[in-house]
């Protein structure tokens, strides 16, 4: 297995906001990235926001014009499964679902070399659960990036029952070669940050949907009164309201508490398909 420093192909699923921001990380640290997507309009998307994001950061003297080009063109789209199997590690970022990831687990361990780590971005789901699914469940690991990942300074390490301990070390040292500082945490449903923040959200949609104040005024008060770079709504949106929904389910089904049973306008809002930021209408409509 490579150490953190010989991981020299990453391979990233799901090119969506997080896959993006994670392959921009990757190739920035130097790696071969290979980028998948179902959806060939997210991987054109993809290209185009990491291509102007890096050119952002060159612009403003964070990186030189040549590193910029450099980490563009370390990044490759591809269009299966199989175009992954030399990777070093695979970080997987698609939808929050775990049929839908075990699914996809079950392939990436048949496809892959034996030494491949498999992470997931999961926000909430079990990794021992998705470890389970594969027959090398000592290689698989909770990585869990924030967003937007270039810019966030955390990674939240989930350790499986059965991850083992060098794969724990490699993947923290790789996490430290991103430039980001890690936590580690249990495997319970949320983990620690959202175990914390969700319910805040949640109480956020209470709050509005039983007509405590505005949506302006509660994310006012929240920015101001508690220093938060942003208020609960409006980071309902930029996270996205479907990942918000499903981890509250996580937590609600996991933990057992109705502490965490979704507010009734969270799930409305994602029935309608108003998913926040990404879809231009979520809690606020974005022009
Ligand atoms: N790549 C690289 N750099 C970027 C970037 C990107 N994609 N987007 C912005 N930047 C840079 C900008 O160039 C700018 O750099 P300089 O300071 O050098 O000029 C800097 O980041 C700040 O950018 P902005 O001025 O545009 O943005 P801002 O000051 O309004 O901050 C924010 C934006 C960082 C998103 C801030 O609003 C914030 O911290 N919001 C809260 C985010 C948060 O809580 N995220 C976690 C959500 S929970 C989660 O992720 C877990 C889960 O499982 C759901
Ligand atoms: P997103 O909707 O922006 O992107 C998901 C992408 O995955 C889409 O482009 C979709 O086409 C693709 N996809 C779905 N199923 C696929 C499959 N089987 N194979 C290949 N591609 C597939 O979602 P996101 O916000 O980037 O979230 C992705 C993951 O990261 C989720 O597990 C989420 O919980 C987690 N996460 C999200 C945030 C956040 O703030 N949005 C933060 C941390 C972690």
């Amino acid at each position: 297995m490579a150490t953190a420093s010989e991981i020299a192909a990453v391979g990233v699923i799901g090119a969506g906001q997080m896959g993006s921001g994670i392959a921009q990380l990757a190739a920035a640290a130097g790696c071969a990235v290979l980028l998948l997507d179902a959806d060939p309009a997210a991987l054109s998307r993809a290209v185009a926001s990491i291509s102007s994001s890096l050119r952002r950061l060159a612009a403003k003297g964070h990186l030189s014009q040549a590193a910029c080009e450099d980490s563009i063109g370390r990044i490759r789209c591809v269009s299966a499964v199989q175009d992954l199997r030399d990777a070093d590690l695979v970080i997987e970022a698609i939808v929050e679902n775990e049929d839908v990831k075990k699914r996809l687990f079950v392939e990436l361990d048949k496809i892959t070399k034996p030494s491949t780590i498999l992470a997931s971005n999961t926000s909430s789901i079990s990794i021992t659960r998705l470890a389970s699914a594969t027959k090398r469940p000592a290689q698989v690991i909770g990585m869990h990036f924030f967003n937007p990942p270039p810019i966030m300074k955390l990674i939240e390490i989930i350790r499986g029952a059965d991850t083992s301990d060098e794969v724990f070390a490699t993947v923290k040292s790789f996490s430290e070669r991103l430039g980001k500082t890690v936590i580690c945490s249990h495997d319970y449903p949320g983990f620690i940050v959202n175990r914390v923040l969700m319910p805040m959200i949640n109480e956020a949609f209470w709050a509005l949907y039983t007509g405590v104040a505005t949506k302006e005024d509660i994310d006012t008060g929240m920015k101001l009164g508690t220093n938060h770079p942003m208020g609960p709504l409006q980071l309902a949106d930029f996270i996205g309201l479907d990942v918000c929904l499903s981890v509250l389910r996580v937590l609600h089904n996991g933990l057992g508490d109705n502490k965490y049973s979704p507010c009734p306008l969270l799930v409305q809002y994602v029935d309608a398909g108003r998913l926040g930021k990404k879809r231009g209408l979520g809690v606020y409509s974005y022009g």
